[in-house]
């Protein structure tokens, strides 16, 4: 019987790899630019604790989770809940008045898996806990528009207000009474939520809800004047950013715990999943967990949705891809031995060096070269060693240089680094600082 992974779980092979761990690197650079620290959480939590949090008749906790029923425990299907509760159970907040925390890993959600959904996904997620000025939700934006731009990637960012306990009960009524005259015309899961969740009908992706919410009334018409005052200054601070948005009254987010500034940041390639990233603020939320009576704002982008921007991005521009700086190929027994050193001094001193030591022909290790997307190689062979030369070729533009072997290996590998070093950009130059043989 064959075996294969389940559906909506996926492997992660290496080339793919390569992009989670670039993704994850300057995901890490920008949130510590921004001040955030990472904070790691457990995959398995209490059931209670999501049902409490992302609300009981929310899609994720009625249908979504997996739970171990006899067990009272789920695994968890977003990292919020999870953080907070760590936040609470080890009273952080007594250490300083705010919080910047982020935490990336998989999330589990029993969905029909389509492109850019899976039942176990990854999420960066960051959190700023105890600021309540509107500065914070536009700063939280703009870290993640930095993020995407510096991915190199295009989204748009989508703002809304969901009020307070104050002003959305009464907009929650005026809803369900302009949604009760079309009852009929409205789909099954909607009739649904009228009862339920009356403002998910608002972000329903069926035609018929869609063209009846748009005349449905807005919540940006029912703010009460505190939560008016915080949504114009969110977005006069996302001005002051120069942070690009559109306000969107029918952004509804998935999860219950939501106050005041939602946001939401969507991609053109991703097809029916379009939401590369989202998230807003949770004012009461903390208290209702049994913390603290603070605010809290945060985002979280869905991993594997980045990967598949990067994906598409990459076939347009076919970009290049460099899994090692230098090659050495190396021709005869003498010049693999030789350069079997060499490789190691080069790999010491903070060089991705590759190798080959089957003896192929120099076309075959030319060829490996490419594939590899080697920078530079090196190539040398037993004639050349005896005369202390090789010759060194540039990859990119097939140019080939004398290179002189008339110095210790150390002393080679010193230079080889230097030359590799300099033909980079200056921002792409790896940090080799603590790297000496
Ligand atoms: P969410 O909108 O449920 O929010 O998920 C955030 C992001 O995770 C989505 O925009 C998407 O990129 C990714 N995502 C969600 N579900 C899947 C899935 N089944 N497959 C692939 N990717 C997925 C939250 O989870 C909130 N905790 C965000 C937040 C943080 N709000 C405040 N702080």
């Amino acid at each position: 019987m064959k075996i294969q992974a389940i559906n909506g779980f996926k492997d992660i092979l290496p080339d793919e790899v390569t992009r989670w761990q670039h993704i994850e690197q300057v995901t890490r650079d920008i949130f510590h630019r921004f001040n955030f620290k990472e904070i790691r959480l457990p995959i398995l939590e209490e059931t209670q604790l999501f049902a409490r949090s992302i609300g009981q008749s929310t899609d994720i906790v009625e249908k979504e989770m997996y739970s171990f029923t006899d067990k009272g425990i789920t695994m968890r299907p977003e990292a919020t809940a999870s953080l907070l509760r760590a936040f609470i159970e080890h009273g952080m907040h007594v250490q300083q008045p705010v919080h910047k925390l982020y935490t990336i890993g998989p999330m589990f959600r029993h969905e029909r898996p389509q492109k850019g959904r899976l039942r176990q996904f990854h999420q960066l997620d960051a959190e700023i806990i105890g600021a309540v000025e509107p500065e914070v939700d536009a700063e939280l934006m703009a870290m993640g528009q930095l993020l995407l731009a510096e991915l190199g990637l295009e989204a748009s960012l989508e703002v809304n207000s969901l009020g307070c306990p104050q002003c959305r009960p009464a907009f929650r009524q005026k809803l369900v009474d302009y949604l009760e005259k079309y009852t009929d015309q409205l789909c099954g899961d909607c009739r649904r939520r009228i009862s339920t969740n009356p403002l998910r009908v608002l972000d329903c992706k069926n035609p018929n809800c869609r063209e009846l919410v748009n005349d449905a009334p807005s919540i940006l018409d029912a703010l009460c004047t505190d939560c008016d005052e915080h949504f114009a200054r969110v977005r006069s601070s996302l001005d002051l950013l120069g942070v690009t948005y559109t306000p969107n009254p029918l952004m509804v987010r998935g999860l219950d715990y939501y106050t005041r500034t939602t946001f939401e940041f969507i991609a053109r390639n991703l097809g029916a999943q379009s939401a590369v990233g989202a998230g807003g603020r949770y004012d009461g939320l903390i208290e209702e967990l049994g913390g603290p009576k603070l605010s809290g704002i945060g985002f979280a982008m869905g991993i594997e949705r980045l990967v598949l921007l990067l994906q598409e991005k990459d076939k347009s521009e076919s970009a290049p891809r460099n899994q090692v700086d230098i090659f050495i190929a190396a021709l005869g027994d003498q010049a693999t031995l030789k350069c079997f050193q060499l490789a190691h001094l080069l790999r010491k001193t903070g060089i991705r060096a590759g190798m080959d030591y089957s003896g192929r022909s120099l076309k075959a290790q030319m060829k490996l070269a490419g594939r590899l997307g080697a920078r530079f190689t090196l190539i040398v062979g037993d004639q050349e060693l005896q005369e202390k030369k090789a010759g060194l070729r540039n990859m990119q533009d097939q140019s080939q240089e004398d290179f002189s072997l008339h110095q210790t290996p150390e002393e080679t590998a010193r230079n080889l680094k230097t030359i590799i070093t300099e033909s980079l950009p200056v921002n792409e130059r790896p940090d080799f600082t603590r790297r000496q043989i």
